[in-house]
């Protein structure tokens, strides 16, 4: 894959709940980059197979649902709507019963392949921040900055736990640990473009860091590779 030298991609991946979003959606407003929330279009195409049906132990099946679905992912100021046709499910994206069948659909290997073209075509001049688990490894290799952003399971339990208690949802801090833990091992062992740091990636552990303080590394890490001033 060639890549246009006047662009510059940053891709983050890492485990869910390490702070990737966040990171990445600030790294692109404060730089004017285009935004790619890859576990959006996973979760986009999965809605979609689960509204359709189609039976998510068939590889084949979902194929063909993924094939028919063009999610649009409009951006602003860092934050991302999608709507599946005219319809926007930018909430619907968030649940459990997504993100489950989003794991499930990931590790099919014709199905990431589909969904290849769809995540390269985010990358515009005059750049793109992109986070998700095969990022730096697989979608954009020649990416200028790749960063590998990791916390421990049980810090992004708790995480996890603060977020839904601040939406009026009372999860148990010891189920969600054990869905973290279930969805790495899907994620981690996966044939597929398993979730791995690329061996050219920045590797930062957030656990005792906060976001902003990972935010404003990256900022510099950015502005030297530039060879610009930090925005
Ligand atoms: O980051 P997330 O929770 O929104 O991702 C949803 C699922 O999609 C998760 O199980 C991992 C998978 N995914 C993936 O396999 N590759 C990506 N680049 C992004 C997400």
């Amino acid at each position: 894959m060639t890549q246009d030298s006047s662009l510059f991609v940053v891709t983050i991946d890492g485990p869910s709940g390490a702070g990737k979003g966040t990171v990445a959606q600030r790294l692109a407003s404060k730089l004017g980059f285009h935004l790619l929330d890859s576990g959006a279009v996973y979760r986009a195409a999965a809605l979609h197979a689960l509204e359709n049906s189609a039976d998510l132990s068939n590889e084949g099946a979902v194929l063909a649902s993924v094939r028919a679905v063009q999610p649009r992912f409009l951006q602003d100021d860092g934050q991302i709507q999608v709507f599946i046709g005219d319809k926007d499910v930018t909430v619907e994206l968030r649940s459990e019963r997504t993100a489950d069948a989003a794991s499930r659909i990931a590790a099919m290997p014709s199905v990431r392949e589909a969904l290849l073209q769809l995540q390269r075509e985010f990358a515009q001049p005059p750049g793109l921040v992109a986070d998700g688990r095969d990022m730096g490894t697989v979608v954009f290799p020649q990416a200028q900055l790749k960063v590998f952003l990791t916390a421990s399971a049980s810090e992004r339990a708790r995480r996890r736990h603060k977020q839904l208690k601040e939406k009026g949802t009372d999860a148990k801090l010891e189920g969600l640990m054990r869905e973290i833990e279930a969805r790495d091992l899907r994620d981690s062992t996966r044939k597929s473009a398993p979730l791995a740091a690329a061996e050219d990636a920045l590797v930062i552990d957030s656990t005792s860091v906060s976001i902003d303080l990972v935010t404003e590394k990256l900022l510099q890490e950015i502005a030297d590779r530039r060879n610009i001033a930090v925005p």
